[in-house]
């Protein structure tokens, strides 16, 4: 099928690639010319294991092209639209301008007949305005709302073979067209959920929204064992054999950032006040507080370990990325913990094998330095904050050697206490006794 991808960053880039690898003729659509250049090059503008492979696959089949001019997604029977929805600056929530200009873009080029599919998060109700803004602007084209479920690190594998895949449409022939541009998907037995747009957007709403929830209720927890000596790790495998609750997603630590889940969370919450029923998800003010909390919590746990002041201190931290595998810094709670510490006064050496770049964007106050072994040299404590493999298989004794006194914060609850203590480390995990 002829398939146009408007929007190429994380989800875009990956979807755009992905639909190449089904078999499809793909154009992606990006504002950015370097991001277009980049792409067109076969080269990932961002950071995601597998994704070069597969972006060089498609480039060199001439399935797979990319363009700044939506024109060229003219002859498109199918455009997914994968643009970002930011949280509004000084509110809480979506900022919908890409969404809307997108839309807005392709009633101008879309064919009569052909399908636009939304794949971004947005707040429910959203697909609802877009139809009469479609009509408004005197399109026939039709609307489906596809949410997407992919994880940063594994966004190939969660793209090429989703644990499900959900439709939002309002007319039988969307559900047809979806189905032939997923058809190697479904073959291999994907649960396949239609429904109608609203529940569609919901979908997404409340699996992040739930998983952003599970997260707080162990750091919740967390808070709870560091007032009472019980240790959060042995808790969460203990509760985590229940089948009913499982064990994923109950790591404690500094909490979850990222592009996704803090924003969707706020978001959610103002849509509900403008629904009248904020009392419905006002728990998930909580879930962001207890959140935010961690990254208080960390640096707390730095200051104890240092005697009572990071004042001048020489502080390593590993870890930049809101989680490994990926060069992300949106909302990364790592980054936020290294720019308090900095801001305490403390003499942070700041380190990750992806994240440096991004990180130097949003705060270039800090010291970066090109590996754990420059950030660990003479320092007085570390703090591993992003769980890279890297950094989870530190020797502990050999980190010893580097530092100036072993002290360390594991405020992803990683490392092996005993192991690090028996090297003489002072060990501090967060929720641990
Ligand atoms: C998330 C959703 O998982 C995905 O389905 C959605 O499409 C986009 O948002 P992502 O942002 O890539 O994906 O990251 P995810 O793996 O969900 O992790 C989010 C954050 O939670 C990270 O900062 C991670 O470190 C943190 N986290 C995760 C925890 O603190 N504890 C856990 O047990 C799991």
């Amino acid at each position: 099928m002829r398939i146009s991808v408007i929007g190429c960053g994380y989800l875009g880039a990956v979807h755009a690639a992905a639909m190449a690898d089904l078999g499809h003729d793909v154009v992606g659509v990006d504002t950015d010319a370097d991001k277009v250049a980049k792409l067109t090059a076969g080269e990932a503008p961002f950071f995601e294991p597998g994704l070069e492979e597969l972006l060089g696959e498609g480039v060199r089949s001439g399935r797979l092209r990319f363009t700044t001019d939506i024109a060229d997604a003219a002859d498109a029977e199918v455009h997914f639209v994968a643009v970002g929805t930011p949280q509004l600056p000084g509110a809480d929530g979506a900022d919908l301008r890409f969404v809307d200009g997108a839309f807005d873009a392709l009633a101008g080029v879309a064919a009569p007949g052909s399908l636009l599919v939304g794949k971004s998060t947005v707040p429910v109700g959203t697909a609802a305005e877009l139809v009469a803004r479609l009509r408004k602007a005197g399109s026939t084209a039709l609307l489906a709302w596809n949410p997407e479920f992919l994880r940063e690190g594994f966004a190939v594998a969660d793209t090429l073979a989703p644990d499900r895949l959900v439709y939002g449409v309002d007319d039988e022939r969307a559900t047809e067209l979806l189905d032939r541009v997923y058809a190697d998907i479904l073959e291999r037995g994907t649960p396949r959920i239609v429904t109608d747009f609203a529940t569609a957007e919901l979908v997404k709403t409340a699996a992040n929204a739930f998983l952003a929830t599970k997260i707080s209720f162990i750091n919740a927890m967390a808070e709870i064992a560091e007032a009472t000596g019980a240790d959060v790790t042995t808790l969460a495998d203990a509760i985590g054999h229940d089948a009913r609750i499982g064990r994923r997603f109950l790591n404690a630590g500094i909490g979850f950032g990222g592009g996704c889940l803090p924003k969707d969370i706020r978001a959610f919450a103002a849509r509900a006040e403008e629904l009248g029923r904020a009392e419905s998800v006002a728990f998930l003010r909580q879930v962001d507080a207890i959140n935010l909390r961690r990254r208080e919590r960390a640096v707390d746990v730095a200051i104890e370990l240092l005697g009572g002041s990071v004042f001048e201190r020489r502080i390593a931290v590993l870890g930049l990325t809101f989680k490994p595998d990926s060069d992300d810094t949106r909302d990364s709670p790592a980054l936020d913990v290294a720019a308090r510490l900095h801001g305490l006064g403390a003499r942070v050496r700041a380190t990750d094998p992806y994240g440096i770049d991004n990180a130097r964007l949003r705060h270039p106050q800090l010291d970066y330095v090109a590996s754990a072994r420059e950030a660990l040299r003479d320092a007085d404590l570390a703090l591993l904050v992003t769980e890279w493999r890297e950094y989870r298989d530190l020797e502990p004794a050999a980190v010893a050697e580097l530092m100036a006194v072993p002290r360390i914060v594991d405020a992803r609850n990683v490392l092996d206490p005993s192991a690090w203590r028996a090297a003489g480390f002072a060990y501090r995990g967060l929720g641990r006794s």
